[in-house]
């Protein structure tokens, strides 16, 4: 197989849901370009919308008129958040610091999500959670004056983390928040691209109580966790050379092309560039010869979206790969641990389920077969990838569930490859 080309991968999905979110609560009109359109984002639209934020149609270059700090208002329906965690955790700390309540629902996957991790801390801020069966959707959050609070997450969740931040915001009180390894900071860095007093130490941020957020132009990157695809099936290929463009280089994000290059992946980064906060490049990526490799707890928040995919490249490149500490993996999306090892299983591939992690046993199997994503985006996009390296043998159902995150991921995909 060859790759190559160049291929500029859509929009960071953290990024826009965050853009979106923050910008509704600025003063004044934000301008968002390159936003991913995708069925999460719109999620976060539709819901915002419902909270009356003026938000237009999902656009390449689009301007949001802000409602400012505690503008919006009680939603006429329930929320609706599709499949989108995200879209849930961080406007639940919205909603918690406003004076109305809303109820949130979600797809039959988010609905057996945690949302505890979220309640907890909000619920100590003083906020009201009421949940109609257990740790999931639906739940209806009702929001009070909220007081500060200084959190030990004893995880790394930047969903949690930025709930947090989203409430003392929204409430104008201090919150500090301590998670166990750094999480994603892409709320950080924006709320303080707005003129927020953040404070990033080591483990632990603070944000100061703020009066307003102030308007901005966000320019949104490509988003690392789709380019890990492409990253992956250039490194598979046996010849080509693949380019990618306006990467999102920040380090919380980058433990996937980390993983990679320990494992002998060849990638070259260009034109690093700065933009709102958020560090932005290129990589050049062609075939490598690729060993095995171990993540371990402290690596995984870096490419907890990438575990899939790279349990995938060494079942491709036929090379061990143990992951623990990723218990995590359990209540995303799907149950990633089973839903790849099974489906690897179901490919010919040898693999084993740890309780909080996987192992990838070396082979020099040819893969083939069909695999069930369980309506996860990444797992369909992982397999794709496997697909395209093992010469198209592998069949995935279901494959729509892309467009979650990566709507045009199969047409990418056969323009890249050869
Ligand atoms: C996300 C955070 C991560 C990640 C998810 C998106 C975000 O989850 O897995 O896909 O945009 O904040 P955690 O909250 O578990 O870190």
């Amino acid at each position: 197989m060859k790759v190559s080309g160049t291929i500029r991968v859509p929009g960071d999905k953290s990024i826009s849901h965050r853009s979106l979110i923050l910008s509704s609560l600025a003063n004044g009109e934000s301008r968002i370009s390159g936003i991913l359109d995708s069925e999460d984002v719109r999620s976060t639209a539709d819901v915002l919308r419902g909270l009356g934020a003026g938000i237009p149609p999902i656009a390449n270059d689009m301007r949001v008129s802000g409602a400012g700090l505690r503008g919006l208002r009680a939603p006429r329906k329930a929320l609706n958040c599709g499949n989108s965690g995200t879209t849930t955790r961080l406007i639940a700390g919205v909603v918690a610091a406003h004076p109305f309540s809303a109820r949130f629902e979600g797809d039959e996957s988010l609905s057996r999500r945690p949302m505890q991790r979220v309640a907890e801390p909000l619920t100590y801020m003083g906020a009201q959670f009421e949940f109609e069966h257990g740790d999931g959707l639906p739940m209806t959050v009702q929001g009070v004056d909220l007081r500060s609070i200084d959190w030990d997450t004893r995880a790394s969740s930047a969903q949690v983390k930025s709930a947090i931040l989203l409430a003392g915001l929204s409430a104008a009180v201090e919150v500090r928040v301590t998670e166990r390894s750094p999480s994603r900071d892409h709320t950080e860095r924006m709320l303080r691209a707005m003129g927020a007093d953040v404070e990033n130490d080591g483990n632990q941020v603070c944000l100061r109580p703020a009066q307003r957020l102030n308007a901005i132009e966000i320019e949104v990157p490509a988003d690392p966790s789709s380019a890990a695809f492409f990253i992956a099936l250039a490194s598979l290929a046996n010849a080509g050379e693949l380019s990618l463009t306006d990467v999102c280089l920040n380090p919380t994000r980058g433990g996937f092309l980390t993983a990679m290059v320990r494992m002998g992946a060849q990638v070259e980064t260009t034109a690093r560039r700065k933009s709102g906060g958020e560090e932005i490049g290129s990589l050049r990526v062609g075939p490598a010869r690729l060993t095995g490799t171990r993540i371990t707890e402290t690596e995984v928040p870096a490419l907890i979206d990438e575990l899939p995919l790279l349990a995938c490249v060494a079942a491709g490149a036929g090379v061990e790969l143990e992951i623990t500490g990723a218990a995590e993996l359990r209540v995303k999306e799907s149950d990633r641990i089973s839903t790849v090892v099974q489906n690897l299983r179901a490919v010919g591939a040898d693999a084993t389920e740890l309780p909080d992690g996987l192992r990838v046993h070396p082979s020099s199997r040819k893969l083939a077969g069909t695999i069930d994503p369980r309506g996860d985006h990444r797992i369909a996009m992982a397999f794709g990838i496997l697909s395209a390296a093992s010469g198209n043998q592998i069949k995935v159902t279901n494959p729509e569930c892309v467009a979650v995150s990566y709507p045009g991921f199969w047409d990418g995909l056969r323009r890249v490859a050869s």
